[in-house]
């Protein structure tokens, strides 16, 4: 059975499904693996690297993906500026695909289509559950963790300002106040580099358990909005969409603590759905001169009501950010944890090696996307509706 290893073409994309190390396990587990030339450009590893791990490494991206059995890419198929093709297209009828689709997202129904009739069986490492026997394959959580890191000084980085308490011979420069809203992985992570920047920070979660991991980052200030359990939590722990009237209390308590503060930074997210809209643009006009907003969520739609995807831009005199894709611009440490957690998906997928996989496992199930000609994401089908 042979894996596939391209480069990835998306702009700016420099993650690499695959290290030379882990190209090796791969071979020791019985796999013949093909990587294509300069896979590994973007985090500084040669193609003499993956060549002396035991890969074979292809000059024409045609012919890996002709050969293929298993493709494992980072993003979702996109049109090959070389071949002139859909690396959708590319793939040999009737093999299997294993990356980032996110597969509800509208902008993806196409692909997702043309890999139900290609009969290609396609995973999606975004369908991991969060379960701990899923914990070393989770890319979404290793992804967010760079996120919230990432985000963090993109935000102290437009900042005009200092982010610590400064003494000067002129007076002291106080700290920077800094909110994080959501404090999921990538909120968490936001709040602990805030904190070792010298921020002062505040966070808000609507659910129990998040707010009492915030809380034990020391001397962050949690906000109060403690919204009933059964309404802020779905099974499985994951976070519910708030009714209407909650949201409602959610908006007039941001509007009275968005003006003290700095930097904001968002990651409310619903799992499978839309982001919550919370800061609305009456609150962003709200802010100093000169604050910071990073919508991370801008993926879902974002948290803030005047966020352009993939944009910077200034509103009233608050830089508000939309940057997509902010673990591509971490790609050294980005690819060695997404190629680890897409090495234990695989070793999980093929339990006895190369052969046939096991479809039925707990992790697998809802991460296949496309198998024998049909579409079976629960989330893909939700939004596709009778387009599927
Ligand atoms: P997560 O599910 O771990 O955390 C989201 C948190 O938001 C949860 O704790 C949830 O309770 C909270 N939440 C939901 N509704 C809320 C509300 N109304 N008010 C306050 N909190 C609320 O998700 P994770 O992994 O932290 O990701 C967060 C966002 O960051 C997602 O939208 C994700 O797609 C995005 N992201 C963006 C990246 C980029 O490059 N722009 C990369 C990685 C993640």
């Amino acid at each position: 059975m042979i894996i596939g290893i391209p480069k990835e073409i998306l702009h700016e994309e420099k993650r690499v499904a695959a290290l030379p190390e882990t190209v090796a396990k791969y071979v020791g587990m019985g796999f013949k693996v093909l990587v294509e030339s300069n896979a590994g450009q973007g985090i500084f590893r040669s193609d003499e690297q993956y060549a002396a791990a035991g890969a074979e490494i292809i000059f024409d991206a045609r012919k890996l993906y002709a050969d293929a059995d298993i493709v494992l890419k980072v993003k979702q198929p996109a049109p090959h500026p070389g071949t002139g093709q859909h690396e959708a297209e590319m793939l040999r009828e009737g093999s299997m695909l294993i990356t980032f689709l996110h597969p509800a997202a509208p902008a993806n129904h196409d692909i997702v289509r043309i890999l139900r009739d290609r009969r290609i069986t396609s995973l999606t490492m975004d369908g991991i559950p969060r379960i701990s026997r899923a914990q070393t394959m989770d890319a979404l959580t290793s992804m967010s963790t760079l996120t919230g890191y990432r985000a963090m000084l993109l935000a102290a980085n437009h900042f005009p300002r200092f982010i610590p308490m400064i003494g000067t011979a002129i007076g002291t420069i106080q700290p920077a106040q800094v909110l994080v809203i959501g404090a999921g992985v990538v909120g968490l992570q936001a709040i602990a580099t805030a904190k070792r920047l010298g921020a002062v920070v505040k966070a808000v979660d609507i659910r129990a358990d998040a707010r009492r991991d915030a809380g034990s980052l020391k001397g962050t200030q949690v906000v109060g909005f403690e919204v009933p359990n059964e309404l802020a939590q779905a099974e499985g722990g994951y976070a519910k969409a708030l009714p209407p009237e909650w949201l409602e209390r959610e908006h007039a308590l941001l509007r009275s603590v968005v003006p003290q503060v700095d930097i904001i930074i968002l990651s409310a997210l619903i799992p499978g759905e839309v982001a919550p809209v919370l800061i609305t643009a009456d609150m962003v006009q709200s802010m100093k001169p000169g604050s910071v907003i990073v919508d991370v969520a801008i993926d879902q739609g974002g948290n803030c009501a005047v966020t352009v995807p993939g944009s910077e831009t200034l509103v009233h005199d608050v830089y508000v950010c939309g940057r997509v894709n902010i673990p591509g611009s971490m790609a050294v440490d980005a690819s060695w944890l997404y190629a680890h957690n897409m090495l234990h998906y695989v070793e999980n997928l093929f339990p006895n090696g190369p052969g046939t996989p096991n479809l039925e496992d707990d992790i697998v199930r809802p991460t296949l996307v496309t198998i024998d000609g049909r579409i079976v994401h629960k989330g893909a089908l939700k939004a596709m509706g009778s387009s599927a």
